[in-house]
């Protein structure tokens, strides 16, 4: 007992000399929970270490969260805005091992740079969680992940659009691509960028014309789109693949600036990432060609591998994937009435 509490004090006083580093101007992260700070209550102290607020698919990611580990089922969650800092996320992991919580889960922002956290959180006894994203870490030193394969999202949109050209006989016409990334050294941008490319490639007819990264944020990637209008005749331009669909949102808005004409009842062929139901509404009016679902109910699978642990069962398995569907302009009406985020 003596010797486990010598290390948890040694793993304190490493992580506040390795805090040192950290950008002078870095805030402290926003930490949003409802119990003092000391634990003499029933319930199972959770930390969630977010990204941010970047997205559509992450308000509703969070919701979940908020909505599974609740009080009346026996959780405290503690709330961690990453607010899109992958150093204040590690930061965070730091104050979650130095309360003693139960269980972390993280999100990560990207994959580098979580070493020498898990690893302490390891050393401190506190099982970690990777959820959405996955970070790069030996597997040994954190308990399971659980999220999308967006490698395989990134395939599917490109098997959308193969189907969709050879519908329309156009299956033999050269093809100009605009790409819009999300945040570099993420699992979601390098998974979906890896699939794409793998099968854009199979084509010899097919190019990128333009890529840029536009952080899976509306704003920023209106900026970008907006430059590439600048710089590329739009009636060069067949295709607009964004990694998200704030960022097709974004897109749109400068296109539609520029009188550019998009989607199923345009020119453009638009296909996004997540399947919000914003993107539902733009397949209906006509403005948006697939959307390729990111699945954002991860707190489920969450559970379930916190619910074994607490069993002391031993997990099967490493890596826990969640289903997702396909949804174009042609079925969207069917379910835009079951989307609710
Ligand atoms: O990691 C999941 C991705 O991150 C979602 O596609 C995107 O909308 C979010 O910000």
């Amino acid at each position: 007992m003596r010797k486990k509490i010598i290390m948890f004090w040694l793993v304190v006083l490493i992580f506040g000399l390795a805090g040192c580093s950290m950008q002078p101007e870095e805030k402290e992260p926003e930490i949003v929970r409802s119990e003092s700070l000391e634990f003499d209550d029933d319930f199972l102290h959770i930390g969630l270490i977010q990204t941010g607020k970047e997205s559509g698919w992450r308000d509703a990611n969070s919701n979940d969260y908020q909505e599974t580990f609740t009080k009346e089922r026996g959780y405290d969650l503690i709330y961690i805005d990453g607010n899109s800092s992958p150093e204040r996320q590690v930061k965070a992991m730091q104050d979650l091992i130095r309360q003693q919580v139960d269980y972390i889960i993280v999100q990560p922002i990207v994959e580098y740079g979580w070493d020498e956290a898990v690893e302490f959180a390891q050393e401190a006894g506190i099982p970690v969680i990777v959820a959405d994203r996955q970070i790069a870490v030996d597997s040994d030193k954190y308990m399971a992940w659980t999220g999308s394969d967006f490698y395989e999202e990134g395939c599917k949109a490109i098997q959308w659009l193969e189907d969709y050209l050879e519908e329309n006989d156009r299956q033999d016409e050269a093809l100009n691509i605009v790409l819009l990334e999300g945040n570099e050294g993420a699992t979601a941008t390098t998974g979906r960028t890896g699939g794409l490319m793998k099968r854009i490639e199979k084509h010899g007819n097919w190019k990128i014309i333009a890529s840029a990264c536009a952080n899976f944020t509306q704003g920023e990637a209106q900026t970008v789109m907006e430059q590439i209008l600048n710089e590329v005749d739009p009636d060069q331009i067949d295709v607009v693949i964004a990694e998200n669909d704030n960022m097709m949102f974004g897109a749109m808005k400068a296109m539609e600036r520029k009188n550019v004409s998009f989607g199923p009842e345009g020119d453009i062929i638009t296909i996004s990432f997540d399947a919000l139901r914003e993107a539902f509404e733009k397949m209906v009016d006509g403005k948006l060609h697939a959307s390729i679902e990111c699945n954002p109910h991860l707190a489920a699978s969450v559970e379930k591998i916190i619910k074994k642990l607490e069993r002391g069962e031993k997990l099967k398995k490493k890596c826990y994937y969640i289903e997702e569907k396909v949804y174009d302009f042609k079925n969207a009406s069917q379910y835009i009435k079951d989307r609710n985020y």
